[in-house]
Formats: structure tokens, sequence, C-alpha cells
């Protein structure tokens, strides 16, 4: 499919963001390494490697192009005659593979960090239809000192004389600010000149064409072969079921593993649910095997692993009783999938199911949604008919109340988690306030604190509440809860779990915590 866009992927934390930015667009995109071949770019874009992709955009990154060994894009990705646009880190490394030369930060020695103003010099393509100057946001440590030879600088800032560059014959891109985030006033024009007005792309990508799509690759890949799919009651892991089931019908069966990590009485209920969405869903109790392997383990990667490896092994032993199995189908979304790192990116935390999986495998990996945030998936369910109750449902993580248990973990302890949850979710439901948060939820930190109840020294646990704002995980804001409900939540906390003594409150952004405590 030639009518996409290819990022290549230097690392930034803001690489996402350019992603939503097309397919806000209504373009496809697709994520990959920024040391990607031309050869893999191909494969990306045709399974037989004949076409190119409509445009490539190489994304910003950590490194500085002066360091030993640093990322650079193939120099065969200039040559394919489709346009490309390098941002921050892809504009000095486009400038560096093409033969400009680089300076060290902003003549004058004051580096850019934060809004600045661009004077803009050739008004035509990324810059057709902009004004004199506008407001942009600069985050680049070193810059472009010479551009290449074809190209000219087409921006300049009061401490950046290369703020963006361009070679207008090879439709060859490049600017030293953040088109992607919202300060830089003009982003989405400038990413929509690109699209539109220099790559002649259409905006043809919608929830009903990713179904499609999805679907008749589905069928193409999985063949005559079966696929067993984990459901965790979670959207991701459901829709993607839905979607598949919608490809190969009964050739799916989906499993719901119960690892003893659930929140109370979920099992039962997602099978429900699922049954009213006419897929039948086989309930599997394999509390006793997690609890077991993960008996005396704290390390919370350790136990990201082992959760990982024990949902394989059970799937493997259900694929092996049903035969013909040979696909496992997992609800894998973006973030997961950055986060869990890759060539180009440091890993933030394993994701059960991206880097959390175990080298051997019998199983063939099938990951529908792999390239979907957060709230496309929702759309995604609505468009296979999913109600807005379900698609509305926090997410939850692959690995459980594990994440949210920290330290060992016990029946005991995982006990009041799942108490205090079922507390938290009743009020903050009756508060009117489970829609517009993200998440919601109780996490033990495996301290305990002295208190005092009926004039007797009590010591139990605390329980801390984590409630965020967001939109699609990348990044996170704390919820200002209501005294009152934080009030009922606590008072009730400590009169009903038995062994919790103490309620504290999560305030921290993501960045710098991450949403889960583990
Ligand atoms: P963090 O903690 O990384 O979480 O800020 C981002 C979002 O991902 C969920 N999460 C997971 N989901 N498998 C999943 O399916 C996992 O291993 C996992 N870890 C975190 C988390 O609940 C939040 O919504």
């Amino acid at each position: 499919m030639r009518n996409q866009v290819i990022i290549l992927d230097f690392g930034a934390q803001y690489t996402q963001l350019i992603a939503r930015s097309i397919r806000e667009l209504k373009v496809y995109c697709q994520v990959i390494p920024g040391d990607a071949p031309v050869s893999e770019i191909r494969a990306c874009v045709d399974p037989l490697g004949q076409d190119v992709p409509g445009a490539i955009i190489l994304s910003g990154g950590p490194d500085s192009v002066y360091e030993e060994g640093v990322v650079l894009p193939d120099p065969a990705i200039f040559e394919l005659g489709c346009p490309v646009l390098g941002i921050c880190y892809g504009m000095q490394a486009m400038a560096k593979v093409l033969g400009g030369s680089l300076a060290r930060g902003p003549a004058g020695g004051a580096r850019e960090y934060g809004p600045e103003v661009l004077r803009v010099a050739v008004k035509d393509g990324i810059f057709e239809g902009f004004p004199e100057e506008t407001r942009v946001w600069m985050s680049c440590g070193d810059t472009v000192d010479e551009v290449p030879r074809g190209f000219s600088v087409t921006g300049s800032t009061e401490n950046t004389k290369v703020a963006a560059m361009a070679d207008p014959v090879r439709k060859l891109f490049g600017v030293g600010f953040h088109p992607e985030v919202k300060n830089t006033a003009l982003g989405r024009e400038l990413i929509a000149n690109f699209l539109f007005r220099v790559a002649s792309l259409e905006p043809d990508w919608t929830m009903g064409r990713f179904v499609e799509r999805t679907v008749r690759e589905i069928r193409e890949k999985v063949g005559d072969a079966h696929v067993v799919a984990g459901v965790s009651g979670g959207v991701d892991s459901t829709v993607c079921a839905v979607l598949v089931h919608k490809a190969v019908g009964d050739k799916l069966h989906p499993i719901l593993v119960d690892h003893g990590l659930m929140r109370q009485d979920e099992a039962a209920y997602v099978v429900d649910a699922m049954a009213r969405l006419g897929v039948g869903v086989k309930l599997v109790n394999a509390e006793e095997r997690f609890l077991s392997r993960l008996r005396g383990v704290t390390d919370p990667e350790r136990k990201r692993k082992i959760i990982g490896e024990e949902f394989i092994r059970v799937f493997e032993e259900e694929a092996e009783k049903l035969g013909g199995v040979e696909y496992i189908l997992q609800g894998t979304i973006y973030p997961d999938v950055i986060e869990s790192g890759s060539r180009t990116r440091n890993v933030i935390k394993s994701h059960h199911n991206v880097g959390g999986l175990p080298e051997r495998m019998n199983l063939r990996l099938l990951e529908p949604i792999r390239e979907l945030f957060k709230d496309e998936v929702r759309l995604l369910g609505k468009e296979l008919g999913l109600s807005d109750e379900f698609v509305g449902r926090h997410p939850f993580p692959g690995p459980g109340l594990a994440v949210r248990v920290l330290g060992e973990i016990t029946r005991e302890k995982l006990d009041v988690v799942r108490k205090a949850q079922a507390i938290l979710d009743e009020e903050i439901r009756r508060a009117g306030l489970y829609e517009e948060l993200w998440q919601c939820f109780c996490v033990l930190p495996n301290v305990r604190t002295v208190g005092v109840m009926e004039d007797r020294r009590t010591y139990g646990h605390v329980v801390a509440i984590r409630a965020v704002h967001s939109e699609d995980a990348m990044t996170a804001e704390w919820a200002r809860l209501p005294y009152e409900v934080l009030e009922r939540v606590s008072t009730r906390i400590v009169n009903e779990v038995h062994d919790a003594t103490r309620v504290v409150l999560d305030i921290t952004s993501k960045p710098p915590s991450t949403i889960e405590w583990e």
C-alpha cells in the first residue's frame, strides 16, 4: 500500500505524536526503527518489496549526531524518490548523510529549548500558506551549519541559522523544531502540507478501512490455521478477539487465563460479556500455578517476565489440546510497543505482551492492533459493534494486580488490593467520575504502618490510590479527585478491608512516573 507514511524512529518520546498527527489527518503510517534498511521499508509497504512509501519522516531522538555509533538512516532512502521530512535529530541526520556540516548547539552558544519565533524564508512546500513569522517548539542540541548540496535555508530563528531547510527538487525537507507538538502553532498545518501538497497523499485512513484491510491481512496470514487468543477482559484484548473472530470465525479460540491476579469477580464478568457478543471464551484456572512461580520474587521486571512466560506456556498447552493451532493472538497496542524499546529506543518497562514474552515460543504471534493508540482501539471497538460502556472500561494491565502489589506477591496481599479496588470503583462510579478518568486504581506499596482502631493498636497495609487523566497513556496527569470522594473511599477502605490501616494518594504525573507502580 503506497498511500502511507513510514516514520523512522530515532528514539524521541515525541515519535508517537508524529504518528498520531498523521493518523488524525487520516493517512496511514507505521513506525519502524530509524536504521531500517531500504529493503525493510519496502517490505513494510508491500510484502513483495516492490513499492515505496508515499513519504518518509525521520523522527527526533536523544542522540547527538556527533556521538560515535549513533543511529543514522540508510542513505538509500534519499534515492527512493519519495518525499522525506527530517525533524530535529532527523534533520541533522539527513544533513550529515547528505554531506552538510553540523554545529554543536546554535551559533553564539545559546541553545534553544522551548518556544521560539521562526522566520519563514521560503513560503512554499511545507510552509505554503504560512505567515512571515510563527511560533515553534525547539528542543535540539546540535544544528545544521551548512546545508547539503541542493538545499536552501527556508527558515531561521534568532539563534539558529538553519531552523528549516529544503531541496524542493528531490522533495527533501528538514525542520529543527517539533511540528508534532501542540506548542508549535502551525505544526499540524506543516504536517498536512507535507502529506498532501508535497507528497500528494490521500486522506483515506478510517476505522472502516482499517477493519477491511486488517481482516483481509489476517485471513491471508492465518490461512487454515487456528488461533488461540488471550482475553483479559481489557478493551484491547476484547476488541482484538472480536476483530479476529470477524476474520476467521470459529477458528479463533479465546481463552481467559485466570492467573489469580484479576480483580474481584472479573473472570466471570468477562466470560459473560464476551458470550453476549457471540464469542465463546474458555476459562482456564491457573491461579496456583502463577502464584507458586511468583513466590519469593520481588523484582518488577522479573515478575513481568515470569507472568509473560507462564501465559505463553498455558496457551501452548491449551493449543496442544485443541490441535491445528499455529497462532497466538495478543492485544498489543502501540504504547506497549514504544515503551518496550527497540533497536533504536530504550526500554521503559517490558509490557508482558511485548518485551515480556519468552524467547522460545511454539506459537507464532498475531498482533493486529499493535499500531493503534488506545483511543483508536476504542473507535475500532465501536466500529465492530461493541457498546460504549464496554469500550469505555479503564485499561487493566495484562500482568494484572501483580504490578500493583509491590514486593512479593501473596494471596493475602492480593485480597487486600482486590477489596480496596472494588470499593474505589464503586465510589468513583457513584460520583460520576469513571468516564472522565483514564484509570483509577489501588496499589499496595508493601508497607505496613501503625493504626488505632477501637482503642487497639493495628499494624496493617498502606493502600495507595492512583487516578490519572490521559489521552493515550504515553503521558498522564494525576487527577484532582474531590476531597469528599477521597474521604469516603479512605473511610470505607480502612473500615471494610481487613488489614488496611492507611490510605494515601499518588500525586505524580507521567513522566516522570509511569501510570502503574511497577
Ligand atoms: P505505564 O505504567 O507504562 O502504563 O505508564 C501505561 C498503560 O499501559 C498499561 N500497562 C500494561 N498493559 N500489559 C498491558 O496490557 C502490560 O504489561 C502493561 N503495563 C502497563 C497501564 O495500565 C497503563 O494504562
